[in-house]
């Protein structure tokens, strides 16, 4: 058969099934990273993971435009040859530090910075992975040529199973997110730590979605736990509000997977603009815990003002807000009608969630204003009804969630979102 043919069936298929505005959608416009324009048509956007609203920070763009001035748009080249800045070596000095690692690797994507694992994928070597880890971790796993051995979400006694089940002196890597990208919970990291050492493993966090919003430095799950994984990794997309990459470690694991990563030897180096701007973005993170606490005390009036309404944000105690859909179709019909009602959320079906898992995806950050929040919630309103999906009455019950916070951050406004309408249940 033609290579082509599935491209073409495909396509026809999915344009009738879809439609051509679910994905690949083109903003026309920003407003300060809390609204976008679509041809006109401005809505609150609600599926960015600028998490601390970051990336319209007047300090931080100056940073990007300061470095283009200096460096230019692009280097032209790989770092490990032609397109390295000292730079991308204070970015890397300052995240090592900030990770609490010795070194540190910058890519110019997450995803990038993850496939930097491949070369400890040997064979003879194990991978135990979570189920619900994101793509770029599956796929390095498929780069590698480790024995591979996935383990249910979050479930230590099935993770055990398998370590238990893997040669005594085999080398052994467990990957996890910190903050799962979809289903928005906390890895279990101190279970995980305490399996992967007794069974001689060694442990992998990306740590994408939970920079900027977990421990007390805000350096993420680790920070959370107080405890040292072997190595983190990130994005540098999200709590950064820039594009790229980090992985941090040992240094002379840092060094070795350098020199052997083809998705570090064979790439151009991230921009300077990129870089400078997650430099800035790391200097206000590590001086302004406020961003941090605001996204928190949003998500937290978020998910209960959804649960009030009679949504289930699953088991999310973060951020990263999902809203189960209960089916393909209506993921992408409600996430229609929500953007009619002027909110912009994220659709997540197959392949980003197995099927049956569908969300609607919701993140909100620092910059988002109270008066947003409540947008967010009305047009979640109108919908959730017209679909059927919640009472047509709020049910007056739910079980509040706490979202992690570090310890000492105030919760300005906890109280004022979950005192009304919660009548039962106890905090996750
Ligand atoms: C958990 C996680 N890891 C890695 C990535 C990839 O990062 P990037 O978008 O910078 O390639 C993402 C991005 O969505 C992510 O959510």
């Amino acid at each position: 058969m033609d290579v082509l043919e599935k491209c073409r069936s495909w396509t026809t298929e999915h344009l009738r099934d879809t439609g051509s505005d679910c994905y690949y959608r083109a903003i026309t416009d920003t407003f300060g990273g809390t609204e976008v324009d679509f041809q006109g048509q401005r809505v609150i956007m609600a599926a960015s993971h600028d998490y601390l609203g970051l990336s319209a920070d007047p300090r931080v763009r100056e940073a990007a435009v300061t470095a283009v001035k200096r460096f230019g748009t692009s280097l032209g080249g790989s770092r490990a040859v032609s397109g390295s800045l000292d730079l991308h070596e204070e970015l890397e000095n300052r995240l090592a530090g900030f990770l609490g690692q010795e070194a540190a690797a910058v890519l110019p994507s997450g995803y990038q910075a993850n496939l930097m694992l491949a070369p400890l994928l040997t064979k003879d070597r194990y991978v135990f992975s979570d189920l619900s880890n994101h793509a770029s971790l599956d796929e390095v796993i498929r780069l590698g040529d480790a024995e591979e051995r996935k383990f249910l979400h979050g479930d230590m006694s099935h993770l055990e199973e398998l370590l238990a089940s893997a040669a005594e002196t085999a080398g052994k890597l467990v990957l996890t997110d910190g903050i799962f990208s979809v289903d928005g919970d906390v890895c279990k990291l101190p279970d995980l730590m305490k399996l992967a050492d007794r069974y001689g493993a060694h442990v992998v966090v990306d740590s994408s979605h939970d920079l900027g919003v977990l421990g007390p430095n805000g350096a993420g799950a680790a920070d959370h736990f107080g405890l040292q994984p072997l190595l983190i990794t990130s994005a540098l997309s999200k709590s950064l509000a820039s594009v790229g990459g980090v992985i941090a470690g040992p240094a002379d694991v840092i060094h070795y997977l350098r020199h052997h990563a083809r998705t570090s030897l064979f790439t151009a180096a991230a921009s300077p603009a990129n870089v400078a701007a997650a430099l800035a973005a790391l200097d206000i993170l590590q001086t302004e815990p406020e961003h941090g606490a605001r996204v928190l005390d949003l998500a937290e009036q978020l998910h209960n003002g959804l649960r009030a309404l009679g949504y289930d944000t699953g088991a999310s105690v973060t951020p990263v807000v999902p809203v189960l859909a209960r089916g393909r179709e209506r993921c992408l019909r409600m996430w229609r009608e929500l953007l009619h009602a002027g909110v912009f959320t994220a659709p997540m079906t197959y392949p980003g969630v197995r099927t049956g898992r569908e969300v609607l995806r919701i993140t909100l950050t620092a910059a988002h204003t109270d008066q947003q929040l409540a947008g967010v919630l009305a047009a979640f309103e109108e919908v959730g009804r017209k679909e059927g999906l919640i009472p047509q009455t709020p049910q007056g019950v739910h079980t509040p969630v706490r979202v992690v916070r570090p310890e000492g951050i105030p919760t300005a406004a906890t109280a004022a979102s979950t005192g009304q309408g919660v009548t039962s249940g106890s905090p996750r």
